[in-house]
C-alpha cells in the first residue's frame, strides 16, 4: 500500500528536506565516536529505498567498523583524511546479478499472486535487455536489431553492451549512495564519499564479488575540528539548465 504525506504535512516536509540537503557537507575529520549499528541499519533500510532500473537494485554495501579493516581503509585511501572515520561504507554496482534480481523480484513479489505482465516482464523482457551473451556477443547483435527498428520507430538504445550494463548498474547505485548520506545526515551524522581510492587493493581488504563495481567509499561519523575544507561552491544554476 502506498502512502503519501497529507497535504497540509507538504511544507514542513519541504523545510527538513531542504535543511537535510543543504547541511550535507563532504566532511574530512571525523570524531572517533562510533556510529550504532541500529542507525547503520535503518540508513541503509532508507538507502535501499532509492529508485532503481526495473527496480533490479544492482548494489550492495560493505559496512567497516573493525579498526583493523579500518586501517587497512585508509591505506587503500591513499592516507586521505576523510578516511579516518570510525565507519566506512563500501558501495558496489553490480553489472551481473540482473538474472538472480529478476528471479527475486518474482520469488519476493509482495502480494499473493505475481500480476501476469509482471511476470512475463521479468521472465522475458528484461532478460532480454541485459542479457548480452558471453563476451557481450548478444549485446553486439541487439545493436544492430534496435539500429534498425530504430529506423522507423523509437526504440530503448541501450543497455546493449558490458560497458553500457556497468553503467546501467552504476547509475540505480549511486542513486542508493546519495540517499545514505541523507539518511545519516538526518541522523546528525556526517559523511564523504570517496573515489580516491586504490580498487586492487581494495579488493584485497574485503571480499568484493567478482564483477562489482566499487563505486564510491563512504567515511561516516560525527565531524571533528575544522571538518569542512572549504566554503560552499556551486556554478550558478542556469549555467546547467535549460528549460524548454
Ligand atoms: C563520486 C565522488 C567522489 C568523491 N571523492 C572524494 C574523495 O576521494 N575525497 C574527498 O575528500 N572528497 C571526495 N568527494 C567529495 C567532493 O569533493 C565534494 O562533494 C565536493 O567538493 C562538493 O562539496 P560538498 O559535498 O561539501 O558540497 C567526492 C564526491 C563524489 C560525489
Amino acid at each position: 500500500m502506498s502512502t503519501v504525506a497529507p497535504r497540509t504535512d507538504l511544507a514542513e516536509c519541504a523545510e527538513i528536506f531542504r535543511s537535510l540537503v543543504e547541511s550535507r557537507r563532504a566532511v574530512r575529520r571525523f570524531t572517533a565516536e562510533a556510529v550504532p549499528d541500529t542507525v547503520i541499519r535503518d540508513c541503509l533500510e532508507l538507502a535501499v529505498l532509492a529508485p532503481s532500473s526495473c527496480n533490479l537494485q544492482p548494489w550492495s554495501f560493505h559496512v567497516v567498523r573493525n579498526p583493523d579493516l579500518l586501517q587497512q581503509l585508509q591505506h587503500v585511501c591513499l592516507g586521505q583524511s576523510a578516511a579516518k572515520a570510525p565507519l566506512i561504507i563500501a558501495v558496489l554496482a553490480h553489472p551481473n546479478t540482473w538474472k538472480q534480481a529478476c528471479a527475486d523480484v518474482l520469488r519476493l513479489w509482495p502480494e499473493p499472486a505475481v500480476p501476469k505482465a509482471i511476470d512475463h516482464f521479468y521472465k522475458n523482457s528484461a532478460p532480454f535487455q541485459y542479457n548480452q551473451g558471453w563476451m557481450g556477443w548478444r549485446g553486439l547483435l541487439k545493436r544492430q536489431m534496435v539500429r534498425l527498428i530504430g529506423l522507423r520507430s523509437p526504440v530503448m538504445r541501450t543497455p546493449n553492451s558490458l560497458e553500457q550494463m556497468r553503467l546501467w548498474a552504476v547509475k540505480s547505485t549511486a542513486l542508493a549512495a546519495q540517499s545514505l548520506m541523507l539518511a545519516f545526515q538526518s541522523y546528525g551524522y556526517s559523511t564523504c564519499p570517496m573515489e580516491g581510492f586504490d580498487e586492487k587493493r581494495l579488493k584485497q581488504v574485503l571480499p568484493i564479488q567478482k564483477g562489482a563495481i566499487p563505486i564510491m567509499l563512504l567515511a561516516v561519523g560525527i565531524p571533528g575540528e575544522r571538518a569542512i575544507y572549504n566554503p560552499r561552491l556551486r556554478f550558478p544554476l542556469d549555467q546547467s539548465v535549460s528549460w524548454h
